[in-house]
């Protein structure tokens, strides 16, 4: 049988982490989820993440958590990457940024899943090196006994995001972007056996511009007026996906598009 392994995209601010708080611990035990990946670089009020909001997604049922270009917006996280062994940075920011390059989840009956992010470097700032040599770096470090890989790929071009799913195509399990926050609907499973899916969208409220309150934005775009982005409140989901992968060979067998309603009370 195969393990199923949920994905869900960058989470934003307080109504993204309720939506995971409420709704992941019922997923899980609905869908018989055996690990729980989270990107989480945009939690803390739509950008960063704090060491308290980090404990609060493992206590919802998260098992992994990546981050992405806004991963050291809050410093103090700095302290939580380079001890707890549930997070990770992208793979291709310099040796010297904090942070692991792989993290590992051991499910109950001894199932490890390993993953390792990586960021996009068109029409992104330039942070990072080659994701594409990162990669492979990355995968020649995770012991071979690990079986289930995943893979986030945390870029705003979608044409880099495809031509990573072929780079790795086969040689991880899960492969899906992040950041854009929209998500797409091209999931499938590449012929190599990776499961793959351009962007899972946003764990947060859809009722405004990539999580962010529409009036602020249109303030900004439309007349030009500097305004404080503050978090949106309204149509929270959980966007992602849920992947079914053998845990003896590592490919995904069933890749399935999730959107989940979070009704705030
Ligand atoms: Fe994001
Ligand atoms: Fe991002």
């Amino acid at each position: 049988m195969g393990i199923n392994v949920l994905c869900a995209g960058d989470v934003v601010g307080n109504p993204g982490r309720k939506a995971i708080a409420h709704e992941l611990p019922k997923i899980v035990k609905e869908r018989n989820i055996e690990c729980a990946i989270v990107n989480a670089e945009n939690i803390s009020s739509g950008s960063g993440i704090t060491p308290t909001l980090f404990e609060k997604l493992l206590k919802s049922g998260v098992n992994l958590v990546t981050l992405g270009d806004h991963i050291y917006r809050r410093r103090e996280i700095i302290a939580t990457l380079e001890t707890a062994p549930q997070i990770v940075k992208p793979a291709n920011l310099p040796p010297t940024a904090p942070g692991r390059e792989f993290a590992i989840h051991e499910t109950d009956n001894g199932t490890q899943i390993a993953v390792f992010s990586l960021l996009g470097r068109l029409y992104m700032k330039p942070q990072g090196d080659c994701p594409f040599k990162a990669a492979d770096r990355v995968l020649a470090k995770i012991p071979s006994e690990v079986k289930i890989i995943v893979c986030d790929m945390h870029a705003e071009a979608t044409s880099e995001k495809v031509a990573m799913g072929w780079h790795l195509d086969g040689r991880v399990s899960i492969l899906y972007g992040t950041h854009t926050h929209i998500p797409t609907a091209d999931e499938r499973v590449l012929p190599g056996g990776t499961g793959y899916i351009t962007d899972l969208g946003m764990t947060g409220p859809y009722d405004g511009v990539l999580g962010r309150d529409k009036a602020r934005v249109l303030q900004s775009m439309v007349h030009a007026i500097p305004a404080r982005f503050d978090v949106a409140t309204d149509d929270v989901n959980i966007c992602g996906i849920i992947a079914s992968v053998d845990p003896n060979s590592g490919r995904c067998e069933h890749i399935e598009r999730i959107k989940l309603p979070h009704h705030v009370s």
